[in-house]
């Protein structure tokens, strides 16, 4: 019997030692992260870009501000309104001009936004060969990564204009989009708010250019007008968080599930159809003009 009594108090000796071991590492940490909190208080700007934010844009009315063919002379400015105003955008850059606004580019990563590629010198990919499609993409991708630190995950083709093999050979997500606000063309502030603000619907990919003038002086309002319909502005990696974006595959927008969702087995989504419900699609989908 002793030895039973024995077997039972080593038994419950090592279970107090576990929890005690277990409460000081809890501590230990709790204590790390106060530490690292505080210093983060303090601190000068973060020296690496800040995560995607984990926003559900499934329970939450989401949009994209997307910018193409920068950075440009306006770029720095656009920062500073989103800055003021709390919201995150992504930047589909040129390689040919990242170098000469590097420091941009790097304020712009730091600031949360995404840095994404648009090519060296916005060419029509698919009248390129595999080689030059190939060249485009990836001196783009040293650029912005030398600028920022940042590799970029998502691409859009110029224009537009993309096939299956320049799909193949990009080899990242093709992000067009669901509004083409026509910046280039009408280089009017008034009109670029009013679209930028009423088209966009739910899980909307909007297109604009920060190389004009007008259209980042028009900014403040659209974002202003989209927080007032109740959007939050987030960038396209946040807004496809959970869905996994194929390479070579293009998307215009995020497809929004029809709610309420009800965890019923007969409402399973068919094979071969990949979200269930499939959204309506949108009046105003890619074009191939020129300013793109
Ligand atoms: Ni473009």
């Amino acid at each position: 019997m002793r030895i039973w009594n024995l077997i039972i108090l080593g038994g419950l000796l090592l279970f107090v030692a576990g929890c005690g071991g277990g409460a000081e590492k809890q501590a230990r940490t709790a204590g790390g992260n106060e530490a690292v909190g505080g210093q983060t208080r303090k601190a000068r700007p973060p020296a690496t870009p800040p995560p995607p934010r984990k926003i559900d844009c499934d329970r939450v009315k989401c949009v994209s501000l997307t910018f193409d063919d920068g950075p440009g002379p306006h770029t720095a400015r656009l920062l500073d309104t989103l800055k003021v105003r709390g919201v995150r955008a992504t930047f589909f850059m040129l390689g040919e001009v990242v170098q000469q606004h590097a420091g941009v580019v790097r304020r712009m990563a730091l600031e949360g936004h995404e840095v994404a590629n648009h090519t060296w010198s916005h060419p029509d990919l698919t009248g390129l060969s595999p080689k030059e499609v190939r060249s485009q993409i990836e001196r783009t991708q040293k650029a912005i990564r030398n600028a920022s630190g940042v590799a970029p995950t998502l691409m859009r083709p110029p224009y537009g204009a993309t096939n299956d093999e320049v799909g193949r050979l990009v080899g990242m997500p093709q992000i067009l989009w669901s509004v083409d606000t026509r910046d280039w063309q009408f280089r009017s502030v008034g009109r670029d708010a009013k679209v930028g603000i009423t088209k966009p619907e739910r899980g909307g990919i909007v297109l604009y250019h920060d190389v004009h003038k007008e259209s980042v002086d028009s900014i403040p309002k659209v974002v202003v007008g989209l927080k007032k319909r109740g959007f939050t502005l987030v960038t396209v990696t946040e807004m496809f968080r959970g869905e996994r974006l194929k390479p070579g595959e293009t998307y215009t927008e995020d497809p929004v599930e029809a709610e309420p969702l009800t965890a019923s087995p007969t409402a399973s989504p068919a094979p071969g159809s990949p979200t269930g419900t499939a959204p309506e699609p949108s009046p105003t989908g890619p074009s191939s003009n020129p300013g793109q």
